[in-house]
């Protein structure tokens, strides 16, 4: 793995206890058990998803307060893992306004935090596949590239071994003829990912990130249509069958994702597939259909058991 991270490491942390105020969701519990007390051989991490930073709508200070309310958890957790849709968008926008908005990520978390954080890709943070405000594919930054290159990742997926588990970080956006996007794992990072799984000790944890979720029910439409439940490729990954068989024979025990804002927790096949809501909740804009501004705690028990719970942070949107 050739990945590097500089200066996501070296974040200020101060200000601790500034951005919050403000009351929780009624409908959520309190970190019920953010201050249990773990083995020091379990670990705790923490999962946040679809920030969506701008300068709009207070976004900023929304990431910050998220970042101060992770660092006062107890026991505090040993990193940041994102996923994906950081900003808000390189998908439709020019070159200026995505480069300011990655800047204004890095610059929030340099400011707020201390934590180790490895950062996962979503749908929003590809520049100009919107084909607006004159993005061709002939930019030099075009689709991966300016999230690549502002995250100093060589690629957009590789993985990181933490305390006896293997993380895999994946790139799950892809071109679609028909859509601005589809959901899925490229045949290359699929090459990849089936590599790295072979050389993986077999009784060693694992555990994935896709923006895109592969397994959800979030996803469930009400009705049929034309006899027929319809899901979008955008909402899914492609191969979800597949991937969990695969993650299965492979000791693969969690697969978290972003994308839908809103909170699920499916067990399928020994594999807690978590769908993790949104930092920013509506977009910034409130309560998601009834899911509030959050991001998720994992608990690993020195038994390798799996705890996830989902935690607002007591954000009150400017406008809703
Ligand atoms: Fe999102």
């Amino acid at each position: 793995m050739k990945l590097t991270r500089r200066g996501w490491f070296a974040g200020v942390g101060a200000l601790v206890g500034s951005w919050l105020s403000g009351s929780r969701a009624a409908t959520w519990t309190e970190e019920r058990s953010s201050n249990s007390s773990l083995s020091v051989d379990g670990f705790r991490f923490v999962h946040m998803t679809d920030l969506h930073i701008q300068p709009e709508l207070k976004a900023a200070q929304g990431v910050a307060a998220c970042l101060h309310h992770i660092q006062s958890l107890n026991p505090k957790p040993d990193f940041i893992l994102t996923g994906g849709d950081l900003i808000m968008d390189a998908l439709q926008q020019g070159e200026e306004r995505a480069s300011m908005l990655f800047d204004l990520l890095k610059k929030v978390f340099r400011d707020h935090n201390s934590l180790p954080v490895y950062h996962c890709m979503g749908n929003h943070d590809v520049f100009g596949w919107g084909k607006k405000q004159g993005v061709t594919e002939e930019h030099p930054k075009y689709g991966k590239k300016m999230y690549m290159e502002k995250m100093e990742l060589e690629r957009p997926y590789y993985a990181f071994d933490h305390k006896g588990w293997r993380f895999f970080v994946l790139d799950s956006v892809q071109p679609s003829e028909t859509e601005l996007y589809q959901g899925g794992i490229d045949g290359l990072q699929m090459d990849w990912f089936r590599q790295e799984l072979a050389r993986k000790p077999k009784e060693m944890p694992a555990a994935i990130v896709t923006h895109i979720p592969f397994i959800t029910v979030t996803v469930l439409p009400d009705s049929a249509k034309e006899g027929r439940f319809q899901i979008g490729s955008a909402s899914m990954c492609a191969g979800a069958q597949q991937m969990a068989q695969l993650l299965a024979d492979n000791n693969v025990k969690l697969a978290l994702s972003g994308h839908m804002h809103m909170v699920d927790e499916v067990s399928y096949r020994g594999i807690t597939f978590a769908c993790s809501g949104a930092v920013s909740g509506r977009w910034w804009k409130g309560v998601h259909k009834g899911f509030p501004e959050g991001y998720a705690i994992i608990d690993i028990s020195p038994a390798n058991q799996i705890s996830y719970q989902y935690i607002p942070f007591g954000w009150q949107a400017v406008e809703s």
